[in-house]
């Protein structure tokens, strides 16, 4: 496959230092086998996330000299507020200070001990803002989410006739809110149809319950609709985005992904004013006041120019193709990929690639800190060490699937040094058999893939 043509050029350069194997394994050694711990100077391609690690537009670094940093009543404030309601249709909106503070003022507001809260699949900060408050984070992905290999275009949506059971069934008075993640970024990176979204919402609504979306990364969703639904082929991303927002009650945003700056989030709703200003108050509380939550007028410019710019086709062609071109070399080197390719991220299935470790040894955390040794790439694991232990049980928890994820900053690396990640890949599965397993030896209670510390086994 060639790369896609990028649809911009480079106006300011970041050197990145070139690093030697010895280097990284003194590195690694320091961070206890974390890669959250490693210095970014000793990293040569970061997939680590797609989260505020995009460059902005010029009209973005533009924006930012027109911040208003008045501390009640922003005229930054409200553009941004214009934008969110022009681009979502949303004219309720609470900023801060990333997707995980809009996480804290929304869940802070609607969980009670006990709550359900059903999703495609939570996101592990708002599986942790749930847990939190004695809440369940109910995952119901739909059963071909599992296949590793399945090229359904849709992996990402909810199973419906799981959410209908629960919603009919005993403890449907336990919940007030489904919730769906455009993209689903713990099931893979993967698509919601609208047809899902349109029929969670309708069963959310003839329930009496809340429908809210985490729209993290609504403008690669609605590409994926309109190239793979039944439809969409002629209708425009911005009617598309309309139309994926139009029945929920409330969004939940982290303005580092398709926002396309550095750091920002909200909570928006249609209407409800009462609801509305007890999300204010406990924003004023966590965040700052409510017209800039955590933020600088500047970032409030930046993300109002953000949200337009991403609804580019041109981008998001460029944005996806970018993605799926990481995915085939990956695959050309011999990696085992999650199909079909997701919207910001290439899914390594480690427990293919290194059959000869145990969930128990967190093949998926072995394979990340191999990748970082043959090659200098940081990517981030998504398996047994990221979903924690039960909070009730205290035992490991152990997810389908055993996956490094190799997420693609927005706008920063070019194909040539994605192209590292191949040769990586192909270095590690020369020798697989010498990647060892890892032992947990110190981890923290939530959240634990951020500090926790390893030991490799002999
Ligand atoms: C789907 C989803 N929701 C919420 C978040 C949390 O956002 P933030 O990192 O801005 O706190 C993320 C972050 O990666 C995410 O992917």
């Amino acid at each position: 496959m060639r790369p896609p043509r990028e649809p911009f050029r480079i106006k300011m350069v970041e050197p990145v230092r070139p690093t030697t194997r010895a280097e990284r394994e003194r590195a690694l050694e320091e961070a206890g086998s974390n890669l959250f711990q490693l210095s970014a100077r000793d990293v040569e391609l970061d997939l680590l996330t797609d989260s505020g690690t995009g460059a902005m537009s010029q009209e973005q670094w533009a924006a930012l000299l027109r911040g208003d940093e008045s501390y009640a009543g922003s005229r930054s404030f409200a553009r941004f507020r214009e934008a969110v309601n022009e681009v979502l249709g949303f004219p309720l909106v609470v900023p801060a200070h990333q997707g995980r503070g809009a996480e804290s003022i929304f869940f802070g507001a609607v969980i009670d001990p006990g709550e359900i809260v059903p999703s495609n699949a939570h996101f592990d900060t708002t599986r942790a803002h749930i847990e939190l408050r004695q809440g369940v984070a109910l995952d119901l992905p739909v059963p071909e989410s599992l296949d590793p290999e399945g090229e359904e275009p849709f992996k990402g949506n909810m199973d419906t006739e799981g959410l209908a059971e629960l919603l009919d069934g005993p403890d449907a008075e336990r919940v007030s809110i489904v919730m769906l993640t455009i993209t689903n970024n713990a099931g893979g990176g993967q698509p919601v149809s609208l047809a899902n979204i349109h029929e969670v919402a309708r069963l959310a609504h003839e329930h009496g319950k809340k429908f809210v979306l985490d729209i993290a990364r609504f403008a690669e969703n609605a590409w994926f609709v309109q190239a793979r639904e039944p439809g969409y082929s002629e209708t425009p991303i911005q009617q598309i985005v309309r139309e994926m927002m139009g029945e929920a009650d409330a969004v939940l945003m982290s303005a580092k992904k398709d926002a396309l700056t550095n750091i920002g989030g909200f909570v928006a709703i249609s209407e409800d004013e009462e609801f509305f200003h007890r999300l204010q108050a406990r924003g004023i509380v966590f965040e700052g006041f409510p017209t800039y939550g955590g933020l600088a007028g500047r970032d409030l410019e930046a993300i109002a120019v953000g949200l337009r710019e991403v609804l580019e086709e041109s981008y998001l062609r460029y944005r996806i193709e970018q993605v799926a071109y990481l995915g085939s070399v990956l695959e050309e080197n011999g990696a085992s990929v999650l199909h079909p390719f997701g919207g910001h991220a290439i899914y390594l299935n480690a427990a293919a690639m290194l059959p000869h470790i145990p969930a128990e040894h967190f093949p998926a955390q072995a394979l990340a800190c191999a990748l970082y040794l043959a090659g200098g790439v940081r990517g981030v694991e998504i398996g047994s060490v990221m979903a924690g232990r039960d909070p009730i049980s205290g035992e490991n928890r152990r997810p389908p699937l055993e996956l490094v994820r190799l997420a693609v900053p927005r706008r920063v690396y070019t194909a040539r040094q994605l192209d590292q990640a191949g040769d990586a890949t192909a270095a590690v599965l020369e020798k697989a058999e010498d990647v060892r397993g890892l032992e947990l030896i110190s981890e923290a209670p939530v959240l634990r893939h951020f500090t926790a510390r390893f030991r490799t086994l002999s």
